[in-house]
């Protein structure tokens, strides 16, 4: 049985000021269904994760180095998300892919680091818009799956999210049925691969996740719950979304 899961992104948002929303989510959920995770920027994870000790909160970092240690300025190394708090670790999101120009190998590279350093690797893969339009998604979302999911992925060390590029920060959504299409694909792919281990990876969907969408998001077979954007910010919104995971 997967545990369901609603992560938040924040992306590059947030300051001190805005841990009084963690404060509030923790309050309204004190004792969630399902697991809850919020990825602050990492100038928050230390007092975030100082927050939720003790709470259902688990917090997350939004990336992280490959390497232990060592001359990488401004990087981040998965062993120092952990120290300062952190339980899970997102990797190879659309932006950063977009951004740095991050391959599917450095994402795997940065997985195995995570696991070393007891983290959870949230892997993200999705399909442009024009990729999607030319009949690619499948062949392109198996290629990031197959190239940034390393061995000895499990259940209990990686989660993987579905993302289409072109329903992020958009108000667009994929229909049900597109959803239901990648995750059976990568449901499938990943049993096939590790067999009973890859049967229990969750698979978040991610992408213009609102609290009146979310119900039926969740319905969708083979959805274990979401990586929310801009509506994790707000605990109101956050919150809804976690009560329609339970919910579902
Ligand atoms: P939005 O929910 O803002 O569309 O962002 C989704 C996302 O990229 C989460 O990682």
């Amino acid at each position: 049985m997967r545990r369901k899961m609603a992560a938040g992104n924040w992306k590059m948002n947030g300051t001190e000021a805005s841990l009084a929303e963690v404060d509030a989510l923790i309050a309204a959920h004190p004792a969630p269904a399902c697991e809850v995770l919020l990825a602050p920027p990492a100038t928050l994870i230390a007092a975030m994760a100082a927050r939720a000790r003790g709470t259902k909160l688990a917090v997350g970092g939004q990336d992280c180095h490959c390497a232990a240690s060592g001359a990488h300025t401004g990087d981040i190394a998965a062993g120092m998300l952990a120290d300062a708090g952190a339980s899970h670790v997102i990797l190879g999101h659309s932006e950063r892919r977009a951004d740095y120009g991050e391959t599917d190998a450095q994402v795997c590279a940065k997985a195995t680091a995570a696991r070393v350093a007891g983290l959870v690797s949230l892997i993200c893969v999705g399909e442009t818009e024009a990729q999607r339009d030319a009949g690619e998604t499948l062949a392109i979302i198996g290629g990031q799956l197959g190239g940034s999911v390393p061995e000895g992925a499990d259940g209990s060390n990686t989660v993987v999210a579905y993302e289409p590029v072109w329903a992020i920060g958009t108000g667009r959504t994929p229909t049900l049925a597109q959803i239901a299409e990648v995750h059976d694909f990568l449901r499938a792919e990943l049993s096939a691969r590790f067999g009973a281990e890859g049967a229990a990876i969750r698979l978040l969907y991610g992408g213009s996740v609102k609290p009146v969408n979310a119900a039926e998001i969740f319905a969708t077979l083979n959805v274990d719950g979401a990586l929310v954007g801009g509506a994790s910010l707000k605990a109101a919104d956050f919150g809804a979304i976690i009560t329609a995971l339970e919910a579902g």
